[in-house]
């Protein structure tokens, strides 16, 4: 009976760093191989195995890994095919990560004739994501040639290869450098834990639970502040309104100081200097915000 868990995350790419950077916040250290692609969790039994994205949902299928981080969009588009090819969706979200934001979208020349979906109509698209992509013209009556390309989709219309393309769009930035404009967007996507449904022993579904206790540790604490400041007496409500995320806070007495307390409170949602201004004009004092680091419960 195993009692180690294995998780697939991207070798390279836009998760990859941020999937390795989670887990280690999660307090797990790691003996890499050689080749980095296996790296053996020393203190918690989890071990990591890096491959390119497509690949990893598919090994959560096959029930060879019983976790894997990766895009929502690369778990749709897997999804869609096995469903097309009538074999079964064997993996779930589990929890939303919150990074590796970006949206899948259908995009066109600027200021040419194809400035609606609609006007598609008969006309060829490149894509990485022909599932997701055939799927969406289905449902939205467009009746266009699907060509599936595995890279560099943003210079097919340049190219004369398609007269438009489907594919990730992040900061922007590829879609201006080639003067194509979005017209629609298909899909919005984060990174995301998934889980096999494969049968997983006792042990390996505490295990489960643990490290998704863990990750939501860390991601209530990425979002925390713990603010610590002076208050007058007679203002502590006022003062306490304007935390965000406070429910109650701890107050402290200060020496020789019969008109002011020390106010402490954990935010449980972003400070941000309009925050801090608006504490101050409440009558707030020697106001401090820190990071926090952990959290449990
Ligand atoms: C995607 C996509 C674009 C780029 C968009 O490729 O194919 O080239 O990112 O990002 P931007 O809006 O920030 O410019 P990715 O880097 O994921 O590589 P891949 O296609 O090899 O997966
Ligand atoms: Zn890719």
């Amino acid at each position: 009976m195993t009692k180690r868990l294995k998780i697939a995350i991207q070798s390279k790419g836009r998760l990859a760093e941020e999937s390795l950077d989670l887990l280690q916040a999660c307090g797990i250290k790691f003996r890499r191989s050689k080749d980095k692609l296996f790296w053996y969790g020393e203190n918690f039994p989890l071990d990591v195995i890096r491959l390119r994205d497509d690949d990893i949902p598919q090994v959560m299928n096959a029930g060879v890994c019983e976790l894997g981080i990766v895009g929502e969009n690369v778990a749709a588009e897997v999804r869609y095919e096995l469903e097309k090819l009538g074999k079964s969706v064997e993996f779930e979200l589990l929890e939303a990560l919150g990074f590796g934001r970006c949206r899948l979208s259908i995009a066109a020349p600027e200021g040419g004739v194809f400035e609606t979906l609609a006007s598609l109509n008969g006309k060829t698209i490149a894509t990485s994501y022909p599932y997701i992509l055939s799927a969406f013209l289905k449902d939205n009556d467009v009746q266009a040639n699907v060509v599936e390309l595995k890279g560099s989709v943003e210079i097919a219309p340049s190219l004369g290869v398609a007269d438009a393309i489907a594919d990730l769009v992040s900061t922007g930035s590829t879609l201006v450098a080639h003067r194509l404009a979005e017209l629609d967007v298909m899909l919005q996507s984060e990174a995301g834990l998934y889980q096999s449904m494969c049968e997983k022993t006792v042990e390996q579904q505490e295990l489960i639970d643990r490290l998704l206790l863990r990750i939501r540790g860390y991601q209530s604490a990425q979002a925390s502040k713990y603010v610590m400041l002076h208050a007058p007496k007679n203002k502590i409500d006022a003062i306490t309104a304007i935390l965000p995320g406070v429910e109650t806070p701890t107050l402290m007495n200060l020496e020789h100081d019969e008109e002011r307390v020390a106010l402490h409170a954990v935010c449980k949602e972003g400070v941000f200097w309009g925050h801090l201004e608006e504490l101050k004009e409440a009558g707030a004092s020697a106001i401090l915000v820190l990071p926090v680091e952990k959290m449990l419960g």
